[in-house]
């Protein structure tokens, strides 16, 4: 399987902001861990991160009409609480997302417990650090086969 993991804004200073949060392992060295993992599965990963919105948008679409992949991991970070935009453009394609959250967005403030992006995604992993990407890298997997 092909996947293509994708972050969203803020995630690229994991592992350097709010550490009791989001754990102090960086944003490379979780896509290396998620690498290894892939490769050792047979599994083909790519990797995206941005903190603009229209850029995720248009990632989302490129692997879309390209065809590129048979699944997506989406940690949208704090779009995700409010991204209508992100929302559509998950709703327009056919590859399945799962959502992906390194904490329990529902063991903290109350505006995270809402997410406009799960209703669109086949499934959604939150709270186990960066478990929560091989908990979905599985789910996905199930869903698929
Ligand atoms: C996050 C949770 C979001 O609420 C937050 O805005 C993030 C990261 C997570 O991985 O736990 O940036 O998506």
């Amino acid at each position: 399987m092909k996947f293509l993991v994708m972050n969203g804004v803020n995630l690229n200073l994991t592992g350097k902001r709010e550490k009791s949060v989001y754990g102090t392992q960086t944003l490379d060295d979780i896509n290396e861990k998620i690498a290894t993992y892939c490769a050792k599965k047979g599994d083909e990963v790519d990797f995206y991160q941005s903190n603009i919105e229209g850029e995720l948008v248009n990632k989302i679409h490129e692997a879309f009409l390209n065809k590129s992949y048979d699944a997506i991991l989406f940690n949208a970070g704090a779009f995700t609480h409010y991204s209508y935009a992100l929302r559509d453009a998950i709703a327009a394609i056919d590859i399945p997302v799962a959502e992906v959250h390194i904490s329990n967005v529902h063991a903290r403030e109350e505006f995270r417990n809402k997410s406009v992006l799960s209703e669109v995604c086949v499934g959604v992993v939150c709270g186990f650090g960066i478990g929560s990407y091989f908990a979905a890298i599985e789910g996905l997997r199930c869903k698929l086969q």
